[in-house]
């Protein structure tokens, strides 16, 4: 790792209401806030005031779960609400989510490079394959296996690309004098045919500030998506317990870019993090069990087995007994386990364990500022990450929090920027240009 490098944050962007599954109840957040763009923009432009390089939206376009009682858990459509955030905002970026199974490479070029155009260079497009039967379903269609989904995400990505170069730099002469609008020998069909999908072009968008937009992915470390990874990805969204995980499995996306013959510091691994930032751990703690909903109970019969131990329901408010916590072991079974057999080891009762997001989508850290810039410091540093996605436990303050009690220290230690490299997300993530496909990786001319 370089002295001057610096760690990268975006904020996750999930429904307007926050990491906890009852935030949506909190008095001083809006229950309508689901449909409220102006409150999309408030928290982008708190992201903003911390130098976040990028909103990350992730994508599952269908209702899913027990939404008698918890939020959709989605943007109502990503793409059009990051439109209106663009408008409100200057240099943050837009790492949005879009299924390489079930939309069409024409609309996804047009509608990501349209958004990289219209806020001025600042588009990313997560580019995932979608596993899920329910969102399947609202497309009218079954999942396939592994082996075709990545084969038609490599043609979506690859036609996406070819599409986005296919209105060359110079193609828009725009003069009015000569009557010339286009130069219509470089705005020519790409003529991609695959096995799943196929375009003729071309793409009717110009270059972006950026030239186009960034390329993301996600998901589990699997052979399919380490091929994606390597071969196309400027960043990936990650979702790891442990330091030794996330070294790990960096390790694994930063060869798979070596395999395709790239640099491996194009591709910025960016493990996700869950945060309560509160005056003290107490506090945070108890905002958490506040607003938590039902999922505190729901996790706390799995404490145990988590820890090789029995602990009864009646013992749930009391600290572990000395002879529990001598027994006590993390199950190899869950990378989860160590941390919570750490907490636990502190003294705090099962109930304030669970509390402190053990069993949470992402490592979760609740108290002080101190204690969020150390954890980013401490995996920054082991080469974990080079940067994270963040979702506040509550948008409606959390991230201003964040930004107020977080970012000024990790800016003191030398390890954030205090300010954007450019107006641009490729800029500002450090990552190389790219218009058109990759000649590396595709054999294309430039
Ligand atoms: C951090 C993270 C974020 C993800 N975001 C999305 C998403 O927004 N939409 C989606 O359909 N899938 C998302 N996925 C799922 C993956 O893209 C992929 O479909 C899933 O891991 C199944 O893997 P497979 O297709 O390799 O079997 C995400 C996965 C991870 C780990």
């Amino acid at each position: 790792m370089t002295a001057n490098k610096k760690l990268i944050l975006g904020m996750g962007m999930i429904d307007g209401y926050g990491g906890l599954h009852g935030a949506w109840r909190a008095p001083h957040v809006d229950p309508a806030i689901y449909t409220d763009v102006d409150a999309t923009v408030r928290h982008a432009r708190a992201a903003e005031r911390g130098k976040f390089a990028f909103l990350f939206t992730p994508d599952f376009p269908a209702v899913r779960g027990d939404v008698e009682q918890n939020p959709i858990s989605n943007l109502m459509d990503p793409l059009i609400e990051l439109t209106a955030v663009a408008r409100g905002t200057t240099n943050i970026g837009f790492v949005a989510t879009g299924s390489t199974t079930f939309q069409e490479p024409f609309n996804t070029a047009r509608q990501f490079k349209a958004l990289d155009v219209l806020s001025h260079g600042r588009a990313g497009w997560n580019a995932v394959t979608t596993s899920s039967p329910i969102v399947a379903a609202n497309y009218g269609r079954q999942i396939a296996d592994r082996g075709e989904r990545y084969q038609r995400a490599h043609e979506v990505i690859q036609i996406v690309q070819g599409l986005w170069g296919s209105w060359q730099k110079d193609a828009w002469i725009k003069d009015q004098a000569a009557n010339r609008f286009i130069d219509p020998a470089k705005l020519q069909p790409i003529n991609m045919q695959g096995q799943y999908v196929a375009s003729r072009g071309p793409l009717g968008i110009p270059p972006s500030e950026q030239g186009q937009p960034v390329v993301f992915t996600s998901g589990g470390p699997s052979p399919h998506l380490l091929s994606i990874a390597g071969r196309y990805a400027s960043g990936f969204i990650a979702e790891v317990w442990t330091i030794e995980e996330a070294r790990a499995q960096r390790e694994l996306v930063r060869n798979a870019a070596r395999d395709a013959g790239r640099d491996p510091d194009e591709v910025k691994y960016i493990p996700g993090i869950m945060t309560t930032v509160a005056p003290t751990v107490r506090e945070g703690l108890d905002r958490r069990l506040k607003y938590s909903g039902d999922v505190i109970d729901a996790r706390l019969p799995h404490l145990g087995p988590m820890l090789g131990i029995e602990i009864h329901p009646d013992r749930f408010d009391e600290p572990l007994t000395p002879q529990q916590l001598a027994s006590a072991h993390a199950s190899p079974r869950d990378p989860r386990s160590a941390n919570a057999l750490a907490v636990a080891r502190q003294g705090w009762s099962p109930r304030d364990v669970i509390a402190h997001g053990v069993i949470d989508f992402h490592p979760t850290v609740v108290g002080p500022g101190k204690l969020h810039a150390d954890h980013l410091q401490e995996w920054f540093e082991a080469g974990a990450a080079d940067g994270f996605w963040m979702t506040p436990d509550i948008y409606e303050d959390g991230i201003d929090d964040f930004v107020d009690e977080v970012v000024p220290i990790l800016q003191e230690r030398g390890i954030y920027p205090t300010d954007y490299a450019g107006s641009t997300l490729r800029e500002n993530l450090c990552v190389p240009e790219q218009y058109g496909l990759d000649p590396r990786i595709t054999g294309a001319e430039d």
